[in-house]
Formats: structure tokens, C-alpha cells, sequence
């Protein structure tokens, strides 16, 4: 694993789990194009990676851009330990992506998180298949929020009628994004979206969507956290 030098900081952090047991939803696309976000608004930003699959992990290996958030490899039993070092050092923002199944790393993930992030495409599938993961997410009392992937892009019937769904179920985030190759191409490039094209739609969604984020975990960095959702 590797680590920035410690920056002796004691500041607040906060911890965003991306969590869902349906697979292909968009963890790992959207954890590092909001991660790379992040470290364009001056958020020193870093990603775990709990996934054996290691797309963020392979991401970060392909990215040829200087700075931008670092990605560790860890397994579940190092993740809190790894958040005290990462606090140490002064990360602001830490981005977990987990397997799209339902193994220890994501309650692992849930654990430690102060926001968990549930990507789901507007279809009853991934609504569906995401309940077990919301069931987890509540026994460990922590906020929560859907988050609409891959939607057609444009207004849709398809994507406000999973937006009223999903806001009755819990949470959902107020910018849903939609299915932009901007997202294909950011991954196989190891960039974020927001440096692929900074003017793009899915650049703006993604700030949005951190915006939302920051907004949502105000007041309550990992460790104070009480459950909103
Ligand atoms: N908004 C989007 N628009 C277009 N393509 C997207 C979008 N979000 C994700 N994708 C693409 O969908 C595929 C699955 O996304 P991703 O790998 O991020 O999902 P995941 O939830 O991490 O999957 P897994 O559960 O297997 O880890 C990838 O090819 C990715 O580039
Ligand atoms: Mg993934």
C-alpha cells in the first residue's frame, strides 16, 4: 500500500462507500471520476479499492495524469487502519469501491463510511437488487443515498419514475446521471470525466453530484456521523 508522507493533520475526514450488490451499476466509474473532481476543487482525495476485480485500481495504473487522487489495493481486515493513516496524512475525502457482490469488504466499507452511494440503474433489476445492501447499510445505522446511473440521456419517463421510487425508499441523490461514453472512455484512459473533457454533460453531473455529496455529509465526517436517510 502506498502512502503519502504523513501531514501530521488531525482534520475532519469524510468517507463515501460505494455499495451495491448489483453489479455493472457504475461503483468504480463514478468513485474515481468524483475522486478526480474532488482533487480539482482542492479535496485531497484518496481511493480504496476492496474490490478483487481492481478496476480503480487498474484505472490508477493506466492514468498518466501527475497528481490526481492515489488508489490503494486492500483487502477488508486493512480498512481501518487504513483510515486513521489516511486521516494522518491529512485526506479529506476517502472514495471505497467495493465487489458487486455481497461479501465482507462491503459492510467492511459501510462500516467505516459516513456516506454510502447505492449507483443504480433506473430498472426494477438494480432497484431490486440493491434492497439487501440497503437492509445492511440501515442494521449498521448509517446515511445512505441511491444514486441514478447510465439513464437515457435527456428527460425520461424511465429515469423520474425511478427518482419517485427511489426517493420512497430512503434517498435519492438530486442529480441523476445519465449513460454518457465520456464515462467508457474516462475509465479506459485512467482519467476522470471532468479532465477527459471539463466541459462535457457527464463533467457537469459529476460535479454536481460531488456538490451534493459535500453537501449531504456536512457537519458529519466519518466517525460523528448520524443516520439521515
Ligand atoms: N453513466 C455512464 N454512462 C456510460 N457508461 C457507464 C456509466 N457508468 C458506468 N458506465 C460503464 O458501465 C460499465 C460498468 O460500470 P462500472 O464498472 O463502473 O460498474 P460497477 O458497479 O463498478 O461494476 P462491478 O459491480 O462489476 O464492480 C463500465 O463499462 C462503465 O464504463
Ligand atoms: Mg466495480
Amino acid at each position: 500500500m502506498r502512502f503519502r508522507l504523513p501531514a501530521g493533520k488531525d482534520a475532519a475526514m469524510n468517507v463515501i462507500a460505494f455499495v451495491t450488490q448489483k453489479g455493472g451499476t457504475g461503483k468504480s466509474s463514478l468513485a474515481v471520476s468524483l475522486a478526480v473532481a474532488a482533487e480539482e476543487r482542492g479535496i485531497k482525495t484518496s481511493i480504496i479499492d476492496l474490490d478483487p476485480q481492481g478496476t480503480a485500481k487498474n484505472w490508477y495504473e493506466r492514468r498518466e495524469a501527475e497528481g490526481g487522487p492515489e488508489v490503494n489495493a486492500l483487502q477488508a481486515g486493512q480498512l481501518e487502519a487504513a483510515m486513521g493513516l489516511l486521516k494522518k496524512q491529512g485526506v479529506q475525502l476517502v472514495i471505497i469501491d467495493t465487489p458487486g457482490v455481497d461479501t465482507p469488504a462491503a459492510t467492511a466499507a459501510i462500516q467505516v463510511a459516513n456516506l454510502c452511494l447505492i449507483p443504480a440503474r433506473p430498472s426494477i433489476a438494480d432497484i431490486e437488487a440493491a434492497r439487501p445492501t440497503v437492509r445492511s447499510i440501515a442494521r449498521l445505522d448509517k446515511p445512505f443515498s441511491y444514486v441514478l446511473n447510465q439513464c437515457p440521456p435527456g428527460r425520461s419517463i424511465r429515469t423520474s419514475d425511478a427518482f419517485r421510487v427511489l426517493q420512497l425508499s430512503g434517498a435519492v441523490a438530486s442529480t441523476p446521471l445519465a449513460m454518457r461514453a465520456d464515462h467508457m472512455d474516462a475509465l479506459a484512459t485512467g482519467q476522470g470525466v471532468t479532465e477527459r473533457d471539463t466541459n462535457s454533460k457527464a463533467a457537469a453531473e459529476v460535479r454536481e453530484l460531488l456538490q451534493w455529496a459535500l453537501t449531504k455529509m456536512e457537519g458529519k465526517p466519518h466517525g460523528q456521523e448520524t443516520r439521515v436517510a
